[in-house]
């Protein structure tokens, strides 16, 4: 495949990231939608005037409603995190949701470490970040039960921002003068808080005056298989061909109720543990799942568990195989020992395989833990219900890198297993209507810039989706693509290693400029 020099040449171009970032340390064979970690460093903050500034890592309480269809109910504590280090009155508020993650994690993206410091930077702005709710310690009840999660909607979550936007008072000299009618506010986010600023801007209009949306997933997709499409395109050719090999020999195996073959090959993998077949199919996709790990990086990334993964299949002694691969009596051997000696307890550590990575026990205590700050838990209740995002194996006649065993319905099955009060059966979550509601693809509103990375395994579902018509008005709409991961746009460091990234980002801040000067109270 042409393609994958790319990748490597990518990796291997890219000067030394001095962002402290965190992998997404979090059970990714879960597969989350999530935004890069950056923290903020602890240094003191000043504002223009040279006044020390609170910390960065200070939280502050909103009053948020617990229900925006039943004011009544009353209200919760939404926590944020502000600064005003480059603010002058006039300027912009830059308000991020990181989405469904403990936010305490992203305080980085008030400072110039992220897109949204640079426009605070460049327009005399405030930058706020505010937990999204369900998530981390912003919850309207103190657990995550069904019954309390009916409250955790994409609407509600969009009525959040507009709230607390127009409801806000900060510290900020003027700051409770700041309302959206008083000054421009700009919304930006990533990944599902990139559909959600889109989503919002479509839902809101007047609230938030331009929109940044980097890898917003903004079409909800239930058999979202195209997932896998920018990893087998871009990684290793030969890794790809001999991951290939082995899922479409699994596939046939169980097509063919070929107990024997099955049998041997999960104990390749050492996984005899596992005692359903779709359980050992998706604990293979882990492997794949760890491409959503990669950023743009001075080298090549030895130490990420997808290069070891395929560093394990390929390098065999210092020799890297063809694009063709070694084939499948080798794939199964090497991809298995994998598992057997490094892999297995990078993920699971001491627990035996059902536990780890079984989904047909509903009483594994796992699924009726309800206790907050549970951000895969939450997320699941929102895909379970609104986006969906399946990733899952392509139709028959498409190349897989991922067993066609797993279906929506293995995923469905799940939503069971966590939510039986609200789920008595499987049933696929409500794509179409999330699409009709707040546009999709063909979603309209005036100041969002978008943008993506050709490398983002969530491209399908974004506004660089191959095959969608892209916005008529590019000068109010405009949709970019770099050769970047998933949100590495948003990474001010990232830009500094990929210069396509950069590009991004130059756009971003000029259609900002432009949008902003044109901003009347
Ligand atoms: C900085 O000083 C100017 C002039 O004294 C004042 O108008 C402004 O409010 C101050 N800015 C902040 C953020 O305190
Ligand atoms: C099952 O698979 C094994 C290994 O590929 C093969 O040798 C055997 O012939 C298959 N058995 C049947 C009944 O197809
Ligand atoms: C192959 O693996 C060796 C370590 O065993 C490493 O030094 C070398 O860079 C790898 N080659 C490639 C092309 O990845
Ligand atoms: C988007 O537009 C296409 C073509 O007009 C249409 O088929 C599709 O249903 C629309 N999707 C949504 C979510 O409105």
């Amino acid at each position: 495949m042409a393609s994958s020099w790319l990748f490597k040449s990518l990796l291997a171009s890219s000067a030394m990231s001095s962002v402290s970032l965190a992998s997404i340390p979090d059970v990714t064979f879960r597969g989350r939608a999530s935004i890069p970690k950056i923290s903020a460093s602890k240094g003191p903050v000043y504002d223009r005037n040279g006044t020390l500034l609170p910390a960065l890592d200070t939280v502050y309480y909103f009053n948020q409603l617990i229900d925006h269809n039943n004011p009544g109910l009353g209200t919760f504590q939404q926590r944020y995190w502000t600064t005003w280090q480059f603010y002058k009155s006039g300027g912009p508020i830059v308000l991020m949701t990181p989405g469904e993650a403990n936010a305490e994690d992203y305080t980085g993206y008030l400072t110039t470490g992220a897109i949204n410091g640079l426009i605070a930077q460049q327009e005399n702005g405030a930058t706020v970040l505010l937990e999204h709710r369900f998530f981390g310690f912003s919850n309207p009840r103190d657990n995550l039960a069904s019954e309390s999660l009916e409250l955790l909607t994409i609407q509600q979550a969009i009525d959040d921002l507009a709230y607390f936007a127009e409801n806000v008072d900060f510290l900020i000299p003027g700051g409770d003068q700041v309302k959206p009618h008083q000054a421009p506010w700009v919304l930006i986010g990533g990944s599902y808080s990139g559909a959600l600023t889109s989503w919002t801007m479509v839902n809101k209009p007047g609230v938030f005056w331009a929109g940044y949306s980097s890898s917003g997933v903004v079409e909800a997709i239930t058999d979202f298989y195209d997932y896998f499409t920018p990893i087998r395109k871009y990684m290793p050719a030969g890794c790809a061909a001999d991951v290939e090999a082995v899922i479409a020999y699994l596939d046939e195996s169980d097509a063919h109720g070929n107990a024997t073959a099955l049998n041997d090959l999960k104990s390749a993998f050492g996984l005899t543990g596992l005692s359903h077949i779709d359980d050992f199919a998706s604990a293979l996709r882990t492997n794949l799942f760890d491409w959503q790990k990669y950023q743009p990086s001075k080298e090549i990334q030895h130490g990420a568990l997808f290069s070891q993964f395929c560093d394990a299949l390929e390098n065999v002694t210092g020799v890297v195989a063809g694009p063709s691969g070694r084939g499948l009596d080798h794939a199964i051997i090497a991809w298995g020992a994998f598992w057997k000696n490094t892999y297995y307890k990078s993920i699971c550590g001491q627990e035996n395989a059902d536990d780890c990575l079984g989904s047909h026990d509903p009483t594994f205590g796992y699924y009726s833990d309800t206790s907050v700050n549970n951000a895969d838990r939450s997320w699941l209740w929102i895909v379970c219900n609104q986006v969906g995002f399946y990733q899952v194996g392509p139709p028959e006649g498409q190349p897989a890198i991922v067993s066609r065993i797993l279906q929506p319905t293995y995923a469905e099955r799940e939503c069971v297993n966590y939510f039986p009060q609200a789920f008595s059966a499987p049933r696929p979550p409500t794509t179409q209507e999330t699409n009709a509601k707040y546009g999709g693809w063909n979603l309209t509103v005036d100041r969002l810039f978008s943008a993506n990375g050709l490398l983002d395994p969530w491209r399908g579902a974004t506004m660089s989706a191959d095959g969608v018509n892209k916005p008529t008005n590019v000068d109010l709409q405009p949709v970019y693509e770099s050769n970047g991961f998933h949100c590495s746009d948003l990474v001010t460091e990232y830009g500094s290693i990929d210069p396509t990234i950069a590009k991004v980002q130059a756009a971003g801040l000029s259609y900002m400029k432009t949008w902003l000067s044109e901003w009347k109270a």
